[in-house]
């Protein structure tokens, strides 16, 4: 009876223990996807390190008082002529701004898409319109490369090679 009583409290402990590891695991995941990148805001121009930043994971920087998404593509990602390579790694930047009428679209990771919950808009991970009513892409703001950071506010070459092509217009 009391081995019986031993070996039950044994299991709860045991279950109890799983659980606390599972909770603070999932804890420490939401809490990784919602903190902010390393970044330093100065003079209108936002500086952000990449080089910890996990893939297929939306991050939301604020950039004169707009929204930035950042995303790290995963290797399975198709590429684009809107992707900026930074070492081996690919990201999309992009104002998080519907270009329809201005909501915020969500990023839905499995589906590897950004969804606009006020009409229904859709954009792929490059933020390409899949689905209208937005008349096109999601806007690229202003940045330069500087090894693993990315300077919103200043125009680069990788930039002004993008407005050349007509890859996204002036924000
Ligand atoms: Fe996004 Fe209308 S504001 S679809």
């Amino acid at each position: 009876m009391a081995v019986e009583k031993e070996r039950r409290n044994f299991l709860g402990a045991a279950l109890g223990l799983f659980t606390a590891a599972g909770g603070i695991g999932a804890l420490s995941a939401m809490k990784y996807t919602w903190d902010p990148l390393p970044s330093v805001k100065a003079a209108g121009f936002t500086t952000i390190d990449l080089s910890k930043m996990p893939e297929n994971v939306l991050v939301t920087e604020k950039w004169r008082g707009k929204p930035i998404f950042v995303l790290k593509h995963s290797k399975d990602m198709k590429s684009d002529p809107r992707d900026v390579k930074i070492g081996d790694d690919i990201y999309f930047i992009a104002v998080g701004l519907c270009t329809h009428l201005g909501c915020i679209p969500s990023y839905f990771p499995d589906d590897k898409k950004f969804i606009c919950a006020c009409h229904g808009g859709q954009y792929d991970s490059n933020g390409k319109v899949l689905k209208s009513p937005p008349p096109r892409p999601l806007d690229i703001p202003p940045f330069k490369i500087e090894g693993t950071k990315l300077v919103l506010g200043e125009e680069g070459p990788e930039y002004k090679k993008m407005l050349a092509d007509g890859l996204t217009s002036k924000v």
